[in-house]
């Protein structure tokens, strides 16, 4: 057993209200330690710690759970992100120009834009992360980024039903029959999570019922993509369903809101999709208030969201859609965990995984006050310093 101590805490945000002050569980002047890949105590560490990291009375906050990325890509839209800027709407036929250049892409470069990418999105904080297929569209292509996704995390989604391939253009039920069959049979088993892009243009309510089902039947835990570009059924199907969580929830009404209400299905936020497509950002407020657990998570992603940032999306959430600081950061942490089904990482309660971050900052508030500004001072994953501006002398 290896242990390590972060020491001299200004404030730490555990998540567990049974800690400290607050819904986020706040504990002032305090250490924590490390056992392996868990969180072992709160509190002074003992003279035997293996190693030591001095905190010098910042503050550590849980690491951010990011349960939505499109993270195994290549190419770049940057052309289109640019039209938008310049008044053109988004389009999700966009996924079909991804799904070309990924499909043209060795594995091997593959593998390695993912794992560039994964080390950006550590050294600003994110801990855990989910991975979504999505740009293979075909039984081996989908196949392929599942593999690659697996290397990353163990929230895999396979989302085969993203957009109907060209070469599946006027014939959409049969693409939803391959991905119920053959391409589910070649995907299940590497990934515990099946989504639907449920949307007028993309899936409507029947074919993304049948996607869900199959996926269930196949073992898997279900997510939908739904409300991104108007209103429409995503919501009410993921809540009929008991998806574990609905991804955008940009456009609700009242319905929708009653039945997130009413269910056990999170409703997560992607504050830098609306950031990137010029949509208008939703109102949290109403569904918060409403008492719907929520999740804010980056969408990475090369159309709609190229970004890593959970703290920009935080800040977005803030500055944008009525959150206060306290709920933005816990829908980045333990609000993503939710929307994972997971209860071992998005707190540090004693049992926790290791994952926690020092910030370049006396308090989390900052990650909102300073925007922009790179303060992740520190990552911590499963127990192990992932990135550090200041490495410990070993
Ligand atoms: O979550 N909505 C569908 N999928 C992505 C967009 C992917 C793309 O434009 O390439 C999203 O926003």
């Amino acid at each position: 057993m290896t242990s390590l101590a972060i020491d001299n805490i200004g404030l730490l945000v555990t998540n567990d209200p049974t800690l400290g002050e607050g819904p986020l569980g706040i504990v002032r002047d305090t250490a924590l330690v490390f056992e392996d890949d868990r969180v072992a105590a709160m509190g002074r560490p003992g003279p035997d710690t293996d190693r030591r990291f001095d905190a010098a009375g910042r503050c550590v906050i849980p690491g951010f759970v990011d349960s939505h990325t499109h993270l195994v890509f290549a190419g770049d839209r940057a052309e289109e992100f640019a039209a938008r800027m310049a008044g053109q709407p988004y389009e999700a036929g966009g996924i079909r120009v991804t799904t070309e250049a990924t499909r043209s892409a060795g594995t091997e470069e593959l593998r390695e834009l993912t794992a560039q990418r994964r080390m950006e999105a550590q050294r600003g904080g994110i801990t855990h992360i989910e991975i979504k297929s999505g740009y293979g569209l075909d039984v081996p292509g989908e196949r392929r980024l599942c593999e690659i996704a697996a290397e990353f995390t163990d929230d895999v989604t396979f989302l085969g039903a993203h957009v109907v391939p060209r070469e599946y253009e006027g014939r959409a039920d049969d693409y939803v029959d391959l991905v119920c069959g053959e391409m589910l049979a070649s995907c299940a088993p590497l990934a515990r999570w099946i989504d639907v892009f449920c949307e007028e243009g993309t899936f409507d309510a029947d074919q993304s019922r049948a996607v869900l089902s199959a996926g269930r039947d196949a073992g898997l835990g279900l997510r939908v993509h739904g409300n991104q570009l108007g209103l429409g059924p995503g919501v009410r199907l993921a809540v009929e369903m008991d998806a574990a969580s609905v991804d955008h929830c940009t456009y609700l009404d009242d319905t929708d809101i009653e039945a997130l209400a009413a269910g056990h299905t999170v409703a997560t936020y992607l504050p830098a999709t609306e950031f990137s497509t010029r949509q208008p950002y939703p109102d949290t407020r109403r569904v918060i208030d409403a008492g719907v657990g929520v999740a804010i998570a980056t969408n990475t992603n090369p159309g709609s969201s190229n970004t890593t940032s959970m703290s920009f999306c935080i800040a977005l959430a803030v500055r944008e859609m009525g959150m206060s600081v306290d709920e933005a950061l816990l829908a980045a942490t333990l609000g993503g965990a939710r929307a994972l089904r997971r209860d071992d990482v998005g707190c540090l309660a004693p049992g926790a995984r290791a994952d926690a971050i020092v910030l370049d900052a006396p308090s989390y508030l900052h990650l909102v006050y300073r925007a922009g500004v790179p303060l992740v001072g520190a990552t911590f994953a499963a127990g192990r310093e992932v990135w550090t501006s200041n490495p410990i002398p070993s």
